[in-house]
């Protein structure tokens, strides 16, 4: 639903003509070569809640996150933490728990006096993050008053005192937060009061002293939604979208962000930015479709990595358009280089209150350049932030924002998807194929459907994405929750187990596994295993398409001197019974259009339909 209903008429006018005028190079939704859903899998590969759990019975899950560690999957949850042995769990074998703690809120009633429903009193454990090789941290949002707490892996028994979860922990399980451990400290990103307007990027814990951003300063965070934080070289980074101060035009506009801040930041002098970053530095994300004009997918929803593409180590984001435009999603890859070649970018600022955001002219920014970590490069001469130059302190603190935007990898989407149900979740697997180099990657949506998609080949140059597959993975009756009714079908969490080739499916109410591939039902001819282009699959003479990892697959790898017999019955044509060695799907990599693809039906249209834009008019 619109938020601004009355918005959309001139909205609508405004994006069509663009549209149009991008229309010609516009992408095309690619189809699925194969679409399934769960029918044949298990019953066992669900997890909803303990069996005795009369909350979880009628609630479902309220699946929080995953962590993998090691071999050991762990998923939170409300009032739970579940603990899951990957090794011991193998394909077809039930998905239950090997070991779980409960955190219940001891707060209940107290939350119900701050005017929540009772409903919503219970502990969200939102935080998941190992603390070091034994211990994990774990926060809850306990009846809106957040905590933490410290527990053994393997065990999964609670180990010293409680922490305040404030600034580590949103009050609200609705409010985003991420959370990651860099040399010994926690860096925190989410919303630290019951209010949830005071955002922050909060260091805490560790040897160094407790930082934080500047507070109700929407310079520095906007109404931020965290998806992602991430330890790289001198530095941590956080992925959020926010509401942009640099674009006004149309209101409320959000924009994709990198942030950063130095692992070595000490904070400011008592004359500017005690206890507060020194370092905190932004960027735009722009993911879209370059044409006459630029076409942009500006609301990050989900973001996975690094993971090797082409060779370099990139990120892989999930990207819609604002919420109150015309429906699309697409997925953009952003090369770590590029992300830290962008800190290096001019400053932005508005120069006057109704002026435009533009550059600083580098003889008005101070030296040495802000935001640098001190004791390194131009800061070298500087052994803490604190001793920082009074300039350069009140500099960075009232510019946060750099000019340029981090440019997608091959400078555009890698998937463009306007005509179905919008991307929320993704997982990428860096690693497939015989030779373990191929990217694959695993897209959520909010209606349940899985997709499987070989991004376009990089070096081919105007290649397109392929999805290989499309899979329901909702099922109502296995994964049902009273409170989640309305966004049950939504895919809020996705992990890879690549060793035991699954993927695992968070909904709200449940989380279900689901192989990489199922090579069987590309067909038993051939023709059609090779067509599938599934870089998990192979040829083999008699065993027909099987999973190249698995123990049918070493042997297509070896037939390769060996005459292949095609087998069964195959309807396809003369050339599915050429026999030739054990191939696999990852052969035909491009290689041009397979045999046997789908050719897409002529009346395949960009943009919805003027049905679906005529929803929004009224
Ligand atoms: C992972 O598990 C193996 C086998 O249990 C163990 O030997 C190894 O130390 C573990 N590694 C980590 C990082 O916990
Ligand atoms: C985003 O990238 C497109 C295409 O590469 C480019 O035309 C556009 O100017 C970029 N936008 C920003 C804000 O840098
Ligand atoms: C993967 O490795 C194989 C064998 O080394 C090579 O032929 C192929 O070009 C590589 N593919 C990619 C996408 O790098």
């Amino acid at each position: 639903m619109p938020r601004a209903p009355h918005f959309m008429p001139l909205l609508l006018l405004l994006l069509l003509p663009s549209l149009h005028h991008t229309q010609a190079a516009f992408p095309k939704d690619p189809h699925p070569l194969l679409v399934s859903d769960l029918q044949g899998t298990s019953p066992l590969s669900w997890f909803r809640g303990l069996e005795d759990d009369a909350v979880a019975a009628e609630l479902g899950l309220d699946f929080q996150r995953f962590l993998t560690l090691n071999r050991t999957l762990l998923v939170a949850a409300r009032d739970h933490v579940f603990s899951f042995d990957l090794q011991a769990q193998g394909e077809g074998e039930g998905l239950v728990p090997t070991k779980y703690l409960t955190w219940r809120s001891q707060a209940v009633e107290n939350c119900a006096v701050r005017g929540k429903l009772t409903d919503e009193c219970y502990n969200y454990i939102r935080v998941l993050v190992p603390w070091d090789s034994q211990t994990l941290l774990a926060c809850g949002t306990n009846s809106f008053s957040p905590v933490c707490r410290s527990y053994g892996i393997t065990s999964l028994q609670q180990e010293g005192e409680e922490l305040s979860g404030q600034a580590r922990c949103p009050f609200d399980a609705t409010q985003s937060n991420v959370a990651v451990f860099a040399e010994g400290s926690l860096y925190s990103a989410t919303a630290a009061d019951f209010q949830a307007s005071d955002a922050v990027v909060y260091r805490s814990l560790g040897p160094q002293p407790p930082l934080r951003s500047a507070k109700y300063d929407s310079k520095w965070l906007r109404e931020p939604h965290f998806v992602h934080a991430l330890e790289h070289g001198d530095h941590v980074y956080f992925f959020f979208r926010e509401v942009s101060v640099e674009d006004a035009r149309l209101g409320r506009v959000q924009f994709s962000r990198v942030a950063r801040v130095c692992k070595r930041d000490m904070g400011g002098s008592p004359r500017a930015l005690d206890r507060h970053w020194t370092s905190f530095l932004k960027l735009r994300l722009n993911c879209s479709v370059p044409g006459d004009s630029t076409f942009y997918f500006d609301v990050l929803q989900a973001l996975a990595g690094p993971v090797h593409l082409h060779g370099r180590s990139a990120l892989f984001g999930v990207f819609t358009t604002q919420t109150n435009s015309i429906p699309g999603s697409a997925v953009c890859a952003f090369y770590l280089d590029d992300i830290e070649r962008g800190f290096e970018g001019k400053f932005k600022e508005q120069r006057s209150l109704d002026g435009a955001w533009t550059p600083v002219s580098e003889d008005r920014v101070p030296s040495p350049r802000p935001g640098t970590c001190a004791g390194v490069g131009g800061a070298a001469s500087f052994s803490s932030s604190r001793d920082l130059p009074d300039d350069v302190l009140t500099f960075i603190k009232a510019h946060p924002l750099l000019d340029p935007a981090v440019p997608p990898a091959t400078h555009q989407p890698l998937l463009t998807l306007t005509s179905r149900a919008l991307l929320t979740q993704v997982a990428v697997d860096g690693m497939a194929g015989p030779h373990s180099n191929t990217t694959v990657m695993f897209l959520g949506s909010n209606d349940g459907t899985v997709l499987k998609v070989l991004p376009p080949d990089g070096r081919s140059g105007g290649a397109e994405p392929i999805i290989l597959e499309e899979i329901d993975a909702y099922s109502p009756f296995r994964c049902s929750g009273k409170r989640a009714a309305q966004m049950a079908r939504r895919i809020i969490g996705l992990e890879l187990d690549t060793e035991g080739h699954r993927l695992f499916v968070a909904f709200s109410g449940c989380i279900v596994y689901l192989p990489l591939s199922r090579c069987g039902r590309h067909g038993a001819c051939r023709r059609s295993c090779l067509a599938s282009r599934d870089p998990y699959c192979g040829w083999h003479s008699s065993r027909g398409c099987v999973d190249i990892r698995g123990p049918g697959g070493a042997d297509a790898d070896r037939a390769g001197n060996q005459e292949a017999v095609e087998h069964g019955d195959c309807q396809d044509g003369a050339t599915g019974s050429q026999s030739g060695p054990g191939d696999s799907a990852y052969v035909l990599l491009g290689a041009g259009p397979p045999l046997g693809t789908p050719s897409p039906p002529s009346d395949a249209h960009p943009w919805p339909q003027p049905s679906t834009l005529g929803a929004y008019t009224q």
